[in-house]
């Protein structure tokens, strides 16, 4: 497998739409920034570049949820890491890097209803709507894009790719005939 030539998303295109992302979510809290849960691992560039828009209050933790091997998810998700802070009564918003199946977002998002927060919103950089199984629906979303597994900005294929700066779709060698 090797990363498509072009972008599938430039670095332009993902600076512009984070922070405009930043701006729907500032309008969507007028009163009080949410508190941020970056999605470990996936989500930490985007999380960066996001919490820096919403400005110098924001408050930023993380949970770590692991549940894709390879190409194809497998199945269970496990969180491996939970915030520190105490949610009980808080706003929050989960950074997502993708939506995919939905598994992990519905076991993110049952976890944290059962901490007692006030309320609970999704937002993820990338959906990829045509593949979801589990009723998740984005509060927020970057880029709805087609089922095309995709690397960079934080994605990765076996650890790897994680830190290009923009969205390359990952495709199969080309056949020498
Ligand atoms: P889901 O549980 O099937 O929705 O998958 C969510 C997780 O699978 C994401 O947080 C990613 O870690 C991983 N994933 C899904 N699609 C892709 C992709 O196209 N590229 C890289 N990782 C992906
Ligand atoms: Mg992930």
């Amino acid at each position: 497998m090797q990363r498509s030539e072009h972008p599938l998303i430039d670095e332009a295109a993902l600076q512009q739409r984070v922070a405009e992302l930043a701006q729907e979510v500032r309008r969507a809290y007028p009163d009080a920034l949410p508190l941020c849960l970056c999605v470990l691992k996936g989500s930490v560039f985007f999380a960066a570049d996001f919490v820096r828009h919403l400005g110098p209050e924001v408050e930023l933790d993380f949970i770590r949820a692991r549940s894709y091997l390879g190409l194809h998810s497998s199945g269970t998700v496990a969180l491996t890491h939970t915030p520190e802070a105490d949610l009980r009564g808080r706003h929050l918003l989960v950074l997502e890097d993708i939506v995919d199946t939905g598994r992990s977002a519905r076991v993110i998002l049952d976890w944290l209803d059962a901490q007692a927060p006030a309320s609970v919103r999704l937002c993820t950089l990338l959906d990829k709507p045509s593949r979801r199984e589990l009723d998740v629906t984005p509060d927020f979303v970057g880029f709805s894009i087609p089922d095309a597994f995709v690397v960079g900005y934080g994605l990765d294929h076996n650890e790897r790719y994680r830190a290009l700066r923009a969205i390359y779709i990952l495709e199969p060698p080309a056949k020498i005939s």
